[in-house]
């Protein structure tokens, strides 16, 4: 089931998500519907306060013809190294169509728990490193824009509360993604 996409500013965004405890069905759905949702907006990562629920989950999935399917949620996760500084153009699926060069890490090591409550660890490169930095940061209330100069974060702050309906339905308006604003 597709749920529906909290575009930035909402107040949602930018609040810090509250921790997972109950590893049941309800959360299975949940990670599912938001997997249906990532790839209705062709996203490589969504973060559940994207779809309006407070907690602290995401999904990714960075697959490529080498490694097809590598879906995955992370449930509590902490970051316990970052490493590689890089600057990455990245994107957010509630900032729809803006791509900004920003700063970030190309290797990471993520601890986090699967959806039965299992603790794992993983170690990324590139763009999956990218990717679980950036759906990180938004169970902590940061969208990548905050990433640039003070200068350039003012002015696409500006440019985006101008521009965001406008943006959404560019990129949305043939899909089946409903936006909340
Ligand atoms: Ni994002």
């Amino acid at each position: 089931m597709i749920l529906d996409l909290y575009i930035y500013p909402h107040p949602i965004l930018t609040q810090k998500a509250e921790p997972v405890t109950e590893f049941d069905e309800k959360l299975k759905k949940l990670i599912e519907d938001m997997a249906d949702t990532m790839y209705e907006g062709q996203g490589v990562g969504l973060a559940a306060p994207q779809v309006g629920i407070s907690k602290r989950i995401f999904i990714v999935d960075t697959s490529t013809p080498e490694e097809p399917s590598s879906l995955k949620a992370y449930i509590n996760p902490q970051i316990i190294l970052k490493d590689d500084p890089v600057v990455w153009n990245e994107g957010c699926l509630s900032l729809p169509g803006l791509y900004k060069d920003v700063n970030t890490f190309a290797h990471v090591i993520i601890e986090a728990q699967d959806i039965h409550g299992e603790t794992f660890r993983e170690e990324a490169h590139e763009l999956r490193a990218v990717a679980l930095l950036h759906e990180n940061s938004h169970l902590d209330g940061s969208v990548f824009i905050e990433r640039l100069s003070p200068v350039k974060r003012n002015l696409t702050r500006k440019f985006w509360s101008k521009n965001a309906h406008k943006m959404a339905d560019k990129v949305y308006g043939e899909s089946k993604l409903r936006c909340v604003f």
